[in-house]
């Protein structure tokens, strides 16, 4: 079986973590993004994962050849000369996706994070004989997404409206498809959106089915996102009683730790932290709700949440950083300094407080 995940678009969202790292790279709870949906992909007999990009395939390939050992899985990547949209890429790779056996495959949106249920879709994708299927979930604020109204008992998608400016329903489209061969059929080569083009048209047809998702789901494209997804990745390694969560006296809820991370005396840690690879947390420090990516050094006494922490960046003693304070790659804030929602780009030195939220450049 075969896959293919969306990882064009510039990640403008996650700036300034995208301004040194193409999106599905950046760890998310300590992994690269990409990787939690190769694994699934692989988890469940994917032998070959297509990345359809549009802009610096070498970092990304170079990067995934180690994973293509390691996991067993032919990883190859099918370059965009321009933006294709997200219908487009499936056009462009089609003889990459189509191997004869006339196999559905999966498409994968590469931002979204959750249990990957792909065995229970295959299953889904059987029952129906319909043509597509796609994962849907509830959520709060159904706008920022596609919507998708369905029939109640058999799961027969009536529309899919991407983006609705009025309220069609709180169901919405996960970012995970199967769908058949034939689907390709209806795709041109050019820039077109699988959203607004594509199965609206299936839908219309009776041959479009979603599947609500089981477990969790949060598309980690924007800050606010990527510190909620972690909180519910973090609870569901604790459903399943996962021994990668931290234990200790020092340790408050769910908490992920590199093995290669010191952690000095007299430091409270969590709930929902992750802390990367080759990290310092010197003594007494606090940290909730936050990511430190890999080569961070939290000097004494500094309190952080609601935060990211950009790869080698350090934090002073006695600073205090939250409220959606995104640090890029390399930043150094100093000693007592405060940061109110700082969004703080690659390489900078902070010597004084941030106030309120703003973008630091
Ligand atoms: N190759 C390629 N080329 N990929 C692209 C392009 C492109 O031109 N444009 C976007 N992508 C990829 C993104 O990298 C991402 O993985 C996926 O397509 C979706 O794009 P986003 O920019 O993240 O879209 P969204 O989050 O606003 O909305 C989409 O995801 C929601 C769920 O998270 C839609 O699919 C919605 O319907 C859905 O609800
Ligand atoms: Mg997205």
């Amino acid at each position: 079986m075969k896959a293919l995940i969306l990882v064009g678009g510039f990640g403008t969202r996650l700036r300034p973590l995208t301004l040194s790292a193409p999106k599905p790279l950046v760890e998310f709870a300590n992994k690269p993004m990409i990787l939690h949906q190769i694994e699934a992909l692989k988890a469940i007999g994917v032998t070959e994962v297509v990345l359809a990009i549009n802009y610096q395939p070498e970092l990304m390939l170079n990067f995934l050849k180690e994973f293509e050992k390691k996991l067993e899985i032919k990883i190859t990547c099918s370059q965009e000369t321009e933006p294709l949209g997200t219908a487009g890429p499936l056009a462009l790779a089609r003889d990459k996706l189509i191997d004869g056996s006339g196999k559905p495959f999966f498409v994968l949106n590469s931002d979204v994070i959750s249990e990957y249920p792909l065995k229970e879709m295959i299953e889904f994708h059987k029952s129906h004989g319909g043509e597509a299927s796609i994962m849907v979930t509830k959520v709060d604020e159904p706008s920022k997404y596609g919507v998708v109204v369905t029939e109640e008992t058999t799961g027969k998608v009536e529309k899919f409206v991407e983006k609705p400016k009025i309220f069609v329903g709180n169901k919405i489209n996960a970012g995970i498809y199967l769908l058949n061969p034939s689907v390709l059929d209806r795709i041109e080569l050019r820039p077109t959106s699988i959203e607004k083009e594509v199965f609206p048209k299936i839908a219309a047809e009776k041959k479009l089915y979603a599947m609500l998702l089981p477990g969790f789901w949060m598309d980690i494209g924007q800050p606010k996102d990527y510190i909620t997804g972690l909180r519910l990745y973090l609870d569901s390694l604790r459903k399943k009683s996962s021994p990668k969560l931290a234990k200790g006296s020092h340790i408050l809820g769910n908490v992920l730790i590199d093995e290669t991370a010191v952690i000095g005396d007299g430091c409270l840690i969590g709930p929902d932290v992750a802390i990367g690879p080759g990290c310092v947390i010197e003594p007494g420090v606090r940290l909730s709700c936050c990511t430190l990516m890999r080569g961070v050094r939290i000097k004494k006494h500094a309190c952080i949440s609601s935060s990211i922490i950009g790869w080698h960046s350090t934090v002073g003693r006695w600073a205090r950083v939250e409220n959606m304070t995104i640090l890029g790659e390399d930043v150094h804030v100093g000693d007592e300094v405060y940061s109110n929602g700082g969004v703080v780009l690659p390489h900078k030195e902070i010597k004084s407080s941030i106030l309120k939220p703003e973008i630091v450049m």
